[in-house]
């Protein structure tokens, strides 16, 4: 288990005492209090972490529960589905999850994309890869980011995100609180 596996700790101040909060490069330089605690993983020394980037990087920690169950049950994709799509699984956890849901599970910042009519069964793939990648070209005003930069190969990963999306499609479960 990673909590086990990887030495990890609560930061809950700057060491130079400027307020506990930094700007996200990777969300519009958007400003992010981190406190009451902020979760750090000593990821240098481990190719994992480091490749999970900024995924499971909680802040705003007020307290921790453990629990001996599968992560996000209703996320996971139904047995058999394609290496493409569970690669795209890997991005959706890294790069959406903290604001979207998927049949209800993830981040609550922004819209459910699977239940009940996913995103895959109303927007034409080709507007679908393009908004991952470039959603202010689609509309102009909209909040979300673009697909980080900071990936190597963000034309794949998105084919990739597209076919995890598509593939959730056939597994709809009803949300938790729908
Ligand atoms: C910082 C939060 C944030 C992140 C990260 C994010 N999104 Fe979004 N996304 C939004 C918001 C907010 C909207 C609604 C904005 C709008 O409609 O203008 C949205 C809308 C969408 C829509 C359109 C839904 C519809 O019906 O109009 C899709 C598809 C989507 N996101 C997919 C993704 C995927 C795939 C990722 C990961 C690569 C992602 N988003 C990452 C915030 C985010």
């Amino acid at each position: 288990m990673k909590l086990l596996a990887h030495d990890a700790y609560f930061a809950f101040a700057h060491e130079d005492g400027t307020p506990f909060m930094l700007a996200n490069r990777l969300q519009n330089n958007e400003i992010v209090w981190l406190g009451p605690l902020y979760l750090v993983w000593d990821n240098t020394k481990s190719k994992e972490l480091l490749d999970a980037g900024a995924s499971d990087m909680p802040y705003q920690i007020k307290r921790i529960e453990l629990k001996f169950m599968p992560p996000f049950p209703n996320m996971t994709l139904p047995p058999g589905s394609s290496a493409a799509a569970q690669r795209g699984f890997m991005h959706f956890r890294q790069h959406c999850m903290a604001c979207h849901t998927i049949n209800g599970e993830g981040g609550g910042k922004a819209p459910e994309l699977n239940y009940p009519v996913s995103v895959a069964e109303y927007i034409k793939p080709e507007y679908l890869k393009r908004w991952i990648m470039s959603p202010r070209s689609i509309r102009y005003n909209t909040t979300m980011p673009g697909l980080t930069s900071a990936i190597l190969d963000r034309e794949t990963a998105t084919e990739e995100l597209v076919a995890y999306l598509k593939a959730m499609s056939n597994a709809k479960r009803v949300p938790a609180n729908p």
